[in-house]
Parts: structure tokens; sequence; C-alpha cells
């Protein structure tokens, strides 16, 4: 009855970006449970190299570690050259920052969409032309509710990132089409990793901004993972150019 069950991801090779940590690394977890083979791959060895150690691994999983900093272009092209071709693949890498706008410099912007849009696009452009996405793959962005369905005081940088990622789904989806593969965006509200603990914002601060959620809590990575199983899989083969929000009901 295996074969029969539209969410598996049985048979299914998928790598994830930022699997290191937090959501990425959730993902990984998920995906491995759905009987996926996967590359994870990430900046940090030994963070990385934990995530691939919780991976579950079912009968013909072979699960791989890929370590490149995503902003060089060098390591992308290993990247890309590592693998074989996929069935999927999910980029969570990206970074955060809080800025009112009169600080928002240029190089500011520059330093967040390297990260979060550019080093992004790159490498779904580069596995489409080497034709390492095959008939049929998932491409998952991970986006956010910044920018677009949430607007947010010190959040310009970020969130000018992510919208242009947002927008960047839509026109990687169109043209990709050509060889079905499908390309959506996951866009969740805050979500407890240690991205949200870096930087300027207080735990208290953070907890208030929890308390004005309708449904009175951050997001858990599995929260998202499960969003990104179902557009890895097959249950979603009709599935392409959106954005999927996830946010415990906060921008409504
Ligand atoms: N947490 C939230 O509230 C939230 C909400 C909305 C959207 N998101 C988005 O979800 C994604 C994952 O966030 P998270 O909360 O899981 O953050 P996280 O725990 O800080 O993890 C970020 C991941 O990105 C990787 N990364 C960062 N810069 C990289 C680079 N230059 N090259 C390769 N990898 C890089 C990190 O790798 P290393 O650790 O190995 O350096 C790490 O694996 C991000 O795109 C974020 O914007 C998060």
């Amino acid at each position: 009855m295996e074969g029969l069950n539209p969410f598996s991801l049985s048979g299914k090779s998928i790598l994830i970006t930022g699997a290191s940590s937090g959501i990425g690394r959730q993902i990984a977890l998920s995906c491995a449970e759905m009987e996926a083979s996967l590359y994870v791959s990430g900046r940090n060895v030994n963070r990385l190299q934990d995530t691939l150690d919780s991976l579950s691994t079912h009968s013909g999983c072979h699960h791989k570690l890929l370590v490149a900093d995503l902003t060089h272009s060098d390591e992308v092209n290993n990247l890309v050259a590592a693998v074989e071709p996929l069935d999927g693949a999910v980029l969570c890498s990206g970074i955060g920052l809080t800025l009112p706008v009169k600080f928002a410099s240029q190089d500011k912007f520059k330093e967040v969409f390297e990260t979060n849009f550019f080093s992004q696009v790159e490498l779904v452009r580069l596995l489409y032309k080497a034709k390492k996405l095959k008939a049929s793959a998932s491409v998952v962005f991970l986006d956010s509710i910044g920018g677009t369905h949430d607007i947010s005081a010190g959040a310009i940088v970020y969130g000018t990132s992510k919208a242009a990622l947002l927008s960047a789904t839509k026109y990687c989806a169109l043209e990709f089409s050509h060889r079905l593969i499908r390309v959506n965006c996951i866009c969740p509200g805050m979500v407890e990793t240690p991205l949200i603990h870096r930087g300027t914002v207080t735990e208290e601060q953070l907890h208030a901004d929890m308390m004005r959620y309708p449904l009175k809590r951050y997001g858990r990575p599995e929260d998202i993972a499960y969003m990104a199983v179902y557009l890895l899989s097959d249950a979603a083969s009709w599935v392409t150019g959106q954005d999927f929000v996830i946010d415990g009901g906060i921008s409504l």
C-alpha cells in the first residue's frame, strides 16, 4: 500500500540547503521520515553532521552531506556538480536583520540580498541549467510573510529580500513549467529557531510579540516541514507558482 500514498517521498532524491539548523534541519528530518534520500547542505560542518546523524534511514535511502557557502560562486558550482539529478530542492538558507529605514544603507541591503535572494536564485538557475532538476521535480523556497503579507517596522531589508524571492518564485514556476518542474514558496510567520534569538530583539519583546498571534504561539519547525513535505510530494503535482502562508493567523 506504501506506493499508493501520494504524500510519500519514497524513491525521491532531495537537496536541502540550510539543513544545519532550524527549519532546514527539521525539513531534512521530516523528509527522511517520509523515506527520501537526501543531500543536506550548510556551512557549519559540525552542525550539518549532527543533522546527518539524526536522519532516519529507510532501506534504499542514502543521505549525503555537502558543505557550501552559497554566497561563494565556486562552492555553488561544486554543489551543483556534486548532486545527481534531483526530484526536489528545498532552499532554507537565510539570514535575518532588523534595522529602521534610516539605518538601512545600501551595504546592508547587499549583505542580506546576497544570502536571501541572489544565492537562492543562482542555485536554482544553475541546477535547472545543468539539468539537475528532473522533469516533475519540485523546488521550494523558504520565504517569509515579511515584505508581502506583513509589513513591520524594522524589517525593510529582510522583508524586501523575501518579497523579491516571492516574485522570483513565480517567474521560475512559469519558465520551468516547460519541463513540468514546479516552484513554490512557503511564507512562515515567526518560527522558534536560532534565527529569531539573534540580533537586537529581547526575549521580553519576543514574548509580547508571540501573544499577538491569534493561535497564541510562534511556529514550530515541524509546522513548516509538513508543508514542505506536501509540496515535494506527488500530492502537490498540480501546484506551482504559489506562496503558502503558515503564520498562526498573524497576517489576518
Ligand atoms: N525562524 C523564523 O521565524 C523564520 C520566519 C520566516 C522565514 N524564515 C526563513 O526560513 C529559513 C530558515 O531559517 P531558520 O529560522 O531555520 O534559521 P537558522 O536556524 O538561523 O538557519 C539558517 C540556515 O541558513 C544557513 N546559511 C546562512 N547563510 C548561509 C550561506 N551564506 N550559505 C549557506 N548556508 C547559509 C545556515 O547555515 P550554517 O548554520 O551552517 O552557517 C543555517 O543552516 C530562512 O530563509 C529564513 O529567512 C525563518
